[in-house]
């Protein structure tokens, strides 16, 4: 149990979750992460922004206790997935005068998936007031970050924008307030790459929405509040732009080393030739660290051996993540090797057919690579140099 005061009469009362190492059983969590609800006292009303994984219902339950909180108005749900919306039956159960704020879309899910019954809502459109005496709450839409359904919240006297998922990170902390800016940087890189990067374009219309409005605080609901809110937005804007890095990403996978010694000469020879260039190995790669790789740089190569007809299965897994997440990569392209034929390369294409990428022509050598395999390999690493060069990276 600890509650953590952001301002006087607003207080974080949810839960750090020290120990979770996954998230929707997908994504590494190195630094665990935290579900940040808070209490809003006003002159008349008391509301309490998101909840907490139902996992941690009761650290909520016991600090609302702790600071005496009697009655509840408000629940404001920004966003129907459980790890903020999954304490919400308990909470209007122990507070039985509490309604439920959401956008329509948001009800209609909250109902979906946790069955609260109808009568409870408090439904509000874009824009919308709703005052709690001397503090007043004004809802914004901000749809597709990273679900359909989810808003914001201004907290408009303390100037404070409640973001839920939006510019948040995974990380516990014993601190509030963001403190190292490099590890928050890091962290927060880190969850676009692994929840928003597939939806840059709704990003940046909603980032410009935002920018309208008076805050001087963003008190997200996962990892530290930004008392520097253009930290965290010049970040999201460089991230979502069309910009990218004159880097190289090579994720690659060997059973025998004859891809791993095509990848080490790509990788070394682009490295001479002062070129920014990072292999992951897939077999001990954290999958997190590599959708951080993808984010802004220019290429992906990958490096795959021929399992059967196809691509070794941990780089179809790990295309088809790509896939799904949409970096704004421009080139891509293939290397490694076979034993009898196959189909690696088309496979892998065929499965990163989300990217708008132009496919530079694959290197699929037969056995152990021999030299002429690996002029072939430098010719790859020279055409993707001059490709990045006509690109004015
Ligand atoms: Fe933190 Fe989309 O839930």
């Amino acid at each position: 149990m600890a509650v953590l005061k952001m301002k006087p009469g607003i207080h974080e009362v949810g839960a750090g979750d020290w120990d979770r190492t996954l998230f929707d059983e997908l994504i590494p969590l190195p630094d665990g992460t935290s579900y940040n609800s808070f209490l809003i006292e006003g002159s008349e009303k008391t509301a309490l922004i998101d909840t907490v994984d139902p996992s941690k219902e009761e650290i909520l339950l016991e600090n609302l206790s702790y600071i005496g909180v009697k009655n509840i108005d408000y629940v404001i749900s920004h966003h129907a997935e459980q790890d903020h919306s999954g304490s919400i039956p308990i909470i209007i159960t122990v507070y039985p005068k509490a309604k439920v704020v959401t956008n329509k879309k948001c009800k209609t899910m909250l109902m979906d998936h946790l069955h609260i019954k109808e009568d409870r809502f408090l439904v509000v459109e874009d824009g919308e007031e709703l005052s709690l005496g001397d503090r007043t709450l004004q809802f914004h839409i901000t749809p597709w970050v990273h679900w359909p359904e989810t808003m914001v919240t201004l907290l408009k006297e303390d100037k404070v924008l409640f973001s839920c998922d939006f510019f948040g990170s995974h990380k516990a902390s014993s601190k509030l307030f963001m403190e190292d800016k490099g590890q928050t940087y890091q962290a927060a890189k880190r969850y676009y790459a692994e929840i928003m990067m597939p939806f840059r374009s709704p990003i940046k219309s909603n980032i410009k929405k935002l920018e309208e409005l008076d805050f001087d605080m963003i008190a997200p609901s996962h990892g530290p509040v930004y008392n520097d809110p253009d930290f965290i937005i010049d970040a999201y804007k460089k991230w979502t732009s069309d910009d990218v890095k004159n880097e190289v990403i090579v994720p690659y996978i060997s059973m025998h080393g004859s891809t791993e010694k095509m990848v080490i000469h790509f990788v070394d020879y682009l490295m001479e030739r002062g070129m920014k260039v990072t292999p992951y190995n897939l077999t001990t790669t954290d999958l997190g660290q590599f959708a951080m790789g993808i984010v802004d740089a220019a290429t992906i190569v990958i490096g795959t051996p021929t399992v059967l007809v196809g691509p070794h299965p941990k780089m179809v897994y790990a295309a088809s993540l790509v896939n799904a997440l949409r970096p704004k990569t421009k080139f891509l392209s293939v290397i490694g090797s076979y034993g009898w034929g196959g189909r690696a390369t088309q496979i892998l294409e065929d499965n990163l057919n989300n990217l708008q990428a132009e496919m530079i022509e694959p290197i699929m050598v037969k056995g152990h690579p021999t030299r002429k395999d690996m002029k072939k390999v430098e010719r790859l690493a020279d055409e993707i140099m001059k490709k990045h060069k006509e690109a004015g990276l």
